[in-house]
């Protein structure tokens, strides 16, 4: 049986408290917070958790063999290291940190400690993207040209980072995973209304090889909720669309163009406007499967889908996003990146990326 601890329980940590609640393989023991408020909040919830107001304490007291940090990004980095050195598997809520140089550090750590490091890349464990990622390696779509996504609200506003760390990490994770490959170069720009030093709005453009381009909109400043993505290959193109009760369409449209030809004149290109059809998506919580996941990586030793060195791709775009923002949309190059030591797990060395301003 694996204990539980879940550091955070502002907006988004009592989610995770009620998922590992509902697991038989593993038992939520404990729950940290800052504020007493909270700790009272969940306790009246889950009468047998033990409320702990310093993370340092719940460390201390052996009381948990996993934490799952949902505390505000700029923690994460403190919070990860200081699991990882007591011997703890570690779930850290998106972005895995600020910076890759932080990443890079969590990486090396649970590597020399051998424990798991899970990111909360949620999305990747949602049914419809699991879609997406099926059709797109059947050939449905073809050839991708580029993905395109929109997650709009009206607040809720943060007051530690940006709409683009906040929002974008789901998409930025999303893409990366559709499109099986790292950025070469990002651009970004946006509007910091609220607060001078805080984006509320971010227009993400990522370019792939192979001529590939994905494009994010993030806004917390917005009258419309919106939680688009749009996959465009040159057979069909496929609308995910998280808010509607049919969460994936296929489109049979698209624009055929002959060979290319020295004579102009032959140059015609064609619209094809087919039908469209919703394939059936399984229904299933993407955080209870996620949750699940990390648990069944624990128990079984496996290395999860979203382990640090995804979170460190993720942040590598944030942060070359960030500094395209901060010099008003110049092109930023990721350059490919080895890990510190053997902590890749295998992956792609060249898949992991470093920002630098061209
Ligand atoms: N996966 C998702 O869809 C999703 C959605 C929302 C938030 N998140 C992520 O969850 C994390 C938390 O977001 P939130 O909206 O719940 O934030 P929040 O501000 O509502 O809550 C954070 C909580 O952490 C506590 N806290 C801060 N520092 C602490 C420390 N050192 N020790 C113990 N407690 C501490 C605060 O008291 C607060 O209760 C962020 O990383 C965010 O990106 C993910």
């Amino acid at each position: 049986m694996i204990r539980v601890g879940i550091v955070g329980l502002g907006y988004w940590g009592p989610n995770l408290v009620r998922c590992f609640s509902e697991f038989d393989n593993c038992k939520v023991t404990a729950v940290c917070d800052q504020s007493r408020d909270q700790l009272l909040r969940i306790k009246s919830r889950y009468p047998g958790v033990i409320p702990v107001e310093n993370f340092s304490t719940l460390l201390d007291r052996d009381l948990v063999d996993a934490v799952v940090i949902a505390t505000p990004t700029a923690t994460h980095f403190e919070l990860a290291s200081k699991a990882l050195a007591h011997d703890l598997h570690v779930f850290v809520e998106k972005p895995l940190s600020k910076s890759t140089a932080e990443c890079e550090k969590l990486v090396a750590l649970a590597a020399e400690r051998n424990r798991v490091l899970f990111v909360g890349h949620v999305f990747l464990h949602s049914a419809p993207v699991q879609k997406l990622r099926e059709l797109i390696l059947a050939g449905e779509l073809g050839n991708l040209t580029y993905i395109s996504s929109r997650r709009l609200n009206l607040g809720p506003v943060r007051k530690d980072v940006s709409a683009l760390y906040d929002l974008a990490p789901h998409d930025i994770s999303m893409m990366l995973y559709l499109l099986g490959q790292q950025p070469e170069k990002v651009t970004c720009t946006g509007l910091a209304h609220l607060n001078p030093a805080i984006h509320d709005v971010c227009n993400l453009t990522m370019h792939f090889k192979g001529n590939k381009m994905g494009m994010i909109h993030v806004s917390w400043l917005d009258p419309h909720k919106e939680r688009l993505l749009t996959v465009v290959g040159d057979k069909k193109m496929a609308v995910y669309d998280d808010l509607a009760q049919e969460k994936i369409k296929v489109y049979d449209k698209g624009i055929d163009t002959p060979p290319p030809s020295s004579d102009f004149a032959e140059f015609q290109i064609s619209y094809r406007y087919g039908g469209s059809f919703c394939p059936w998506v399984q229904e299933k919580e993407p955080l209870k499967a996620e949750c699940a996941d990390f648990i069944r990586c624990i128990c079984e030793g496996d290395i999860p889908h979203t382990d640090g060195v995804n979170g460190y791709q993720v942040t590598a775009v944030l942060e070359a996003a960030h500094v395209s923002l901060l010099s008003g949309g110049h092109p930023v190059q990721l350059q490919p990146m080895r890990l510190l030591g053997e902590t890749t797990n295998d992956k792609d060395a060249a898949a992991q990326t470093k920002a630098v301003i061209k």
